[in-house]
């Protein structure tokens, strides 16, 4: 593609009302308020990962973003289906949580793991009561969709939606529900699949997925999965997505929660090193193997998603502490870049400048 005919506004920067289209990907656990703002600055959209955070953090942490950028950004929230609490499953919680704090124990981790009462739910209608009041216009959301009122809700209050799919079933059902824009996940991509149709994931790869969706749905396309330079960019856009989200790219950066351990483990890692792995939190999500994900991915200590996500979070917490990448959960795609410690103005600047002069 000539360089000079790469335009960069359409459909999406037009309803987004960014300079770019390209998103700072959500990244819970990395994407920090100063991250948002960063993008922000730049024309980029940067997106507040809410996660299943209680209502009330929300609030904080959206604040704490607006204190620091007048631009538009995104909040994104998880839609899990949440699992009914049953005799059998505190049995599962009990006798994992044992196996945890017994493996801990052998490392020489001392961790304080969430007994089974103490987890507990945030009803995603909570956290969007709080996102409305807070004033928020823009609202992606992963592992799900939003009930029909619930979306009523937010279009009332001319919020726009992105939806993530993994397939393109997942794309038909988010278009059909009046979602604004669908970010297309590819397999590539770090951290979890957002799969909210079927318990086992699609693991369709980027191209095949983005080039079946855009023939499938007419709403304007995102995609999220392996970009982290001027060709797979210029590749995507060929394809159809108007959008760009860029995660691994950035978790290097300045502005990234990561710390200076884990930055590090990352950029020592090798290709074979990436895996797909439900030991952390129950779902799949990609990112280093380390002698947690080893041992627990072929055991059957594994609990449905949020549960292991909750039991997991005292290790987590314990492995930063110590500063132990073992036991860390070191999300990345399959793009790794040289997780650049500069800010992410810089980072996506300089991509932005690539792109504006790629030659194939
Ligand atoms: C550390 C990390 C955390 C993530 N957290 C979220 C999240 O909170 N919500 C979400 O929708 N996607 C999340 N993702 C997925 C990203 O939004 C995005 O799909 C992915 O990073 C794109 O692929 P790339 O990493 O190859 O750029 C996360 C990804 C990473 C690497």
């Amino acid at each position: 593609m000539p360089t000079d005919t790469f335009t960069w506004k359409n459909k999406i920067t037009a309803l987004l009302q960014t300079q770019y289209p390209i998103i700072q990907a959500p990244m819970f656990g990395v994407a920090t308020p100063q991250m948002v703002a960063a993008a922000g600055e730049i024309g980029v959209l940067g997106t507040l990962p809410l996660g299943d955070l209680p209502a009330s953090k929300c609030i904080e942490l959206i604040r704490a973003t607006k204190q620091l950028t007048d631009r538009p950004f995104a909040v994104n929230v998880f839609l899990n289906p949440l699992p009914e609490r049953t005799a059998e499953l505190k049995k599962q919680y009990t006798r994992t949580k044992k196996y945890l704090e017994d493996f801990a124990k052998q490392v020489d981790l001392e961790v304080k793991l969430a007994d089974y009462e103490q987890v507990v739910y945030t009803d995603y209608r909570d956290q969007v009561d709080a996102i409305i009041a807070e004033g928020c216009k823009i609202v992606s959301f992963t592992f799900g969709v939003f009930d029909e009122a619930t979306i009523a809700k937010m279009k009332q209050h001319n919020i726009i939606l992105i939806g993530t799919c993994t397939a393109v079933a997942e794309a038909r059902v988010l278009e059909q529900k009046g979602i604004d824009l669908i970010c297309v996940q590819g397999i590539e991509a770090g951290g979890h699949q957002g799969t909210f149709l079927t318990e086992t994931l699609p693991e369709i790869g980027g191209l095949s997925l983005l080039a079946q969706v855009k023939d499938a749905v007419k709403t304007p396309l995102i995609y999220a999965g392996g970009l982290y330079n001027a060709s797979t960019i210029v590749a995507i856009k060929a394809l159809g997505a108007q959008g760009f989200a860029i995660g691994s790219l950035l978790m290097g950066s300045e502005e990234s929660n990561l710390a200076e351990f884990e930055k590090e483990a990352l950029r020592q890692a090798k290709e074979s090193d990436l895996v797909l792995t439900k030991s952390f939190s129950g779902r799949y999500a990609r990112g280093l193997s380390n002698t947690f994900t080893n041992q627990l991915d072929h055991s059957d200590y594994i609990l449905p998603y949020p549960f292991q996500n909750k039991l997991t979070i005292g290790l987590r917490i314990a492995a930063k502490t110590n500063k132990n990448p073992e036991f860390s959960s070191l999300w990345t795609g399959q793009s790794r870049g040289p997780y650049s410690g500069a800010s992410i103005k810089v980072i996506l600047s300089q991509l932005i400048q690539e792109v504006e002069t790629y030659k194939p």
